[in-house]
């Protein structure tokens, strides 16, 4: 009895055993009684810990699956999941927005339903087959919208295998492209504005220096104009007295009165003097038209071709140009080679860098008693050099390094935008060669501009 008293659990169930099993037990005797006890024991204790795992399990699993869809949730991108037909398994938030649906409406239908046009269905009827050879990337398609328009996406597509390895369908993965492509068209439209404002920047630079060297172009046709006018009045006179003369003969005048005519007209002198005066006039009219020559250089916008020039001609050109202005007190010593300096690229436009350095200088030593700047130019291990030192304050130490930027200037609202090295550090660079400014040792600003010469087969064609 005191066995008995001992096991709480087969006291615990014993009342609620049938009284002829309590006898058959209590026949059994003690020691089987406290083996079917302990059996029953185990298998409870065993229930009760499949059913802690199989609970643990179970969270474990609804954790997993919510962090699953919350990832297809955030996901900005558009998800399908197919089975091998082609049967929607399972979509992300996204795609259902895009197409205005609810899951319930989507899933188990082909996803071909939801395409926006023959296309992009004949495109997509394709995927399986050629998922058997490669990954699909970047293929557009177009999905019907919400709004009862398309949205172009383009779509990536992969195969998706079961746990045998073998393929169970496909996942697609997409980026809606309408929004990307307005921000690109955006994007372009900016850049082609850009691009448009530079050109205009560049040609308004470009009338610029054309407008500084007017005063200069006034200057030098004055001269041959002038001279051509005067004799031009010359002509209209001596033509009158030649008339004068033609008519006293075919009127009948003696040939007394003509000689007298003849003398008082001074009809040899005149006759004398109309080589000469034609002469003058044909040079001064030839002269005029060099000088127009000479600038239409400077008034084509880019258009002039690519050919082989000499740098000194351009240098010598530019510089006489540039200084012809009355007012300009700049004194441009001209070291040159008297070899030429072959070049291969614009004239005009290595013209418009060289007035740009020497309007520079100009305005660096406005205002000095004797204004000064040097050009030098060599031939060098394959290179065209030329070297435009001036006398003037230099260029601050600060400023050295932003003298090429666009707008840079030093100089009051009127006189400078600061567009002329920028512009011609651009050419010289397109041109294959280098600008760089540096200060003198002995004083003054130095500018170094270098050319590749060109190949001696180009100079010699
Ligand atoms: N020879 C020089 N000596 C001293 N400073 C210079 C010299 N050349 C250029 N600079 C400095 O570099 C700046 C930029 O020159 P840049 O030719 O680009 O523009 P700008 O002459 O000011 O204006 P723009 O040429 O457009 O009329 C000048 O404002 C000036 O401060
Ligand atoms: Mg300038």
């Amino acid at each position: 009895m005191t066995k008995k008293q001992d096991n709480p659990i087969g006291n615990a169930i014993k009342p609620h055993l049938h009284p002829v099993l309590l006898q058959q037990l209590d026949e059994a005797g003690e020691a089987s009684w406290i083996d079917v006890i302990r059996k029953m024991e185990e298998v409870y204790n065993n229930v009760l810990r499949y059913q802690v795992e199989l609970e643990e399990k179970n969270a474990a699993l609804e954790e997993a699956q919510q962090f699953i869809l919350s990832i297809l949730t955030a996901m900005s991108d558009v998800l399908i999941v197919c089975d091998r037909n082609g049967m929607v398994e399972e979509v992300n938030r996204a795609m259902l927005d895009l197409l205005g649906l609810a899951k319930e409406a989507v899933l188990g239908r082909t996803f071909l339903a939801f395409l926006a046009d023959e296309d992009s269905k004949s495109q997509a009827q394709s995927f399986p087959l050629r998922l058997r050879e490669q990954l699909i990337h970047d293929c557009e398609v177009s999905f019907k919208s919400a709004d009862g328009g398309f949205v172009p996406v383009a779509l990536n597509c992969t195969p998706r295998y079961d746990t045998r390895g073998r393929q169970a369908g496909m996942v697609l993965v997409g980026r809606p492209v309408g929004e990307l492509r307005k921000a690109y068209h955006a994007l372009n439209q900016a850049h082609e504005e850009l691009k448009l404002t530079q050109q205009q920047l560049i040609h308004s630079e470009k009338m610029a220096s054309l407008g500084r060297l007017v005063a200069g172009v006034a200057h030098e046709l004055n001269n041959p104009i002038s001279f051509v006018l005067g004799n031009v009045y010359a002509l209209q006179r001596y033509r009158e007295r030649i008339l004068t003369y033609i008519n006293a003969i075919h009127g009948g005048a003696c040939a007394e009165e003509c000689e007298e005519l003849r003398k008082t007209l001074r009809i040899d002198r005149v006759l004398l003097d109309l080589g000469p005066l034609i002469e003058g006039t044909v040079e001064g009219a030839e002269r005029t038209r060099d000088i127009v020559q000479d600038l239409r250089r400077f008034s084509a916008v880019d258009k002039e071709e690519t050919k082989l020039f000499d740098l000194a001609d351009v240098t010598r050109n530019a510089v006489h140009w540039a200084t012809r202005d009355a007012k300009s007190a700049l004194r441009v010593s001209l070291d040159l080679p008297p070899q030429p300096m072959p070049v291969l690229g614009t004239a005009g436009q290595m013209q418009q860098v060289v007035v740009n350095l020497v309007q520079n200088a100009a305005d660096a030593t406005l205002g000095l008693r004797q204004s000064t700047l040097s050009i030098s130019g060599r031939v060098k291990a394959g290179k065209c050099l030329l070297e435009f030192h001036d006398n003037g304050p230099g260029i601050d130490a600060s400023h050295l390094s932003r003298v090429f930027d666009p707008f840079f200037t030093t100089k009051p609202v009127g006189k400078g935008v600061g567009l002329g090295l920028s512009i011609s550090y651009g050419i010289v660079e397109r041109h294959g060669g280098t600008l760089s400014a540096a200060n003198h040792p002995g004083g003054g600003a130095v500018f170094t501009l270098t050319l590749p010469l060109a190949e001696s087969d180009q100079a010699d064609s």
